[in-house]
């Protein structure tokens, strides 16, 4: 049933010269029609491969997700979310593209838009850190994205650097909806109730907020924790909550227990301190954040924010 749903068709026309009647074909793509490259990611489920297609030389991220191990793991529940967000956030500029999904005996397959230039984790570490102009160019289009999935009714609940992936001008593209919340459809130029507590599950210690620590339970304003731990972590090249383990990270976070390094600029501290907050509604909303001083030379009403060249990335320096 997955395939017949998810199956990328290709509908070819063509006349039929004896009769002169139009004939439609339907034609599935499936592996053999892209030749597989490096290895791109790697996580608990699936594999992420450069994939070209043979018709086009088009360049795809494929995610192979094995099926007996999704089946005997009990996630095939994630693939199933990973799908349906991606498809509801379809054709924006700061989400992933899914271009086809197939399968075949052993595994599922997402034909991705391929982010050339990796993801912002790899970038950070590269450069240590980024200065206050990189993480204002950054931070302004991880927010706009987070915007537009609360918009569409998804939130996203494992926001953080290795998710965050860059295309070949370096515009902010997310990606991995494995682990998101979807709420149910809503008619056009109506609001999702993105305040509605979904029970939830852990996603990435560093990330964690607070009330999911706490309470067990994530709205719309944990994803807005999670954007206050990469601001931070873009400047300081570290994350504010970090331990040697997942359970001392976890007793920091519930604390809020961080600090500032040296030199961290006023600004940017400001902004961070008035989003790692433990009660989520005292966090700044999205677009408190979008007027806060650190985005003065943003403007979110237009699309210049996604138009802008990227800064020449620089490390921050005190
Ligand atoms: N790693 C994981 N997903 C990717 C994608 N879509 N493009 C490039 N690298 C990736």
């Amino acid at each position: 049933e997955w395939a017949e749903r998810g199956a990328a068709k290709i509908i070819q026309e063509s006349i039929n010269p004896e009769t002169g009647q139009k004939m439609r074909h339907v034609v599935k793509k499936g592996i053999k029609d892209f030749k597989f490259g490096e290895m791109l990611g790697d996580g608990a489920y699936s594999t992420v491969m450069l994939a070209t297609s043979n018709d086009s030389g088009k360049k795809y991220a494929v995610k192979v997700l094995n099926k007996e191990y999704l089946i005997r793991q009990k996630k095939v529940k994630y693939v199933n979310i990973e799908k349906l967000a991606l498809q509801r956030l379809n054709n924006s500029r700061s989400i992933i593209r899914l271009f086809f999904t197939f399968q075949d005996e052993a595994s599922l397959y997402f034909l991705l838009e391929y982010a050339p230039n990796g993801d912002l984790l790899s970038l950070m570490k590269k450069f240590g850190s980024l200065n206050e102009e990189c993480c204002c160019y950054y931070g302004a289009q991880i927010i706009d994205a987070i915007k537009f999935m609360h918009s569409k009714g998804i939130i996203h609940r494992d926001i953080k650097p290795e998710n965050i992936l860059l295309d070949k001008d370096m515009k902010v593209k997310i990606t991995d909806f494995g682990t998101a919340k979807i709420l149910d459809n809503k008619p056009p130029g109506t609001s999702y109730d993105l305040l509605t507590r979904s029970k939830s599950f852990v996603g990435t210690a560093e990330y964690v907020s607070p009330e999911l620590l706490n309470d067990n339970y994530t709205d719309a304003r944990s994803d807005i924790w999670a954007f206050g731990c990469i601001v931070f972590q873009m400047i300081a090249g570290k994350p504010p909550f970090k331990a040697t383990n997942e359970y001392l990270t976890f007793q920091k976070v519930m604390k809020v227990q961080y600090a500032f390094t040296a030199g961290f600029p006023t600004v940017v501290r400001d902004l961070v301190k008035r989003i790692l907050i433990k009660a989520p509604e005292q966090r700044l909303t999205i677009e408190a954040i979008e007027k806060h001083h650190f985005f003065r030379s943003k403007n979110f009403q237009d699309s210049s924010i996604w138009n802008d060249p990227a800064p020449e990335i620089q490390p921050y320096k005190i």
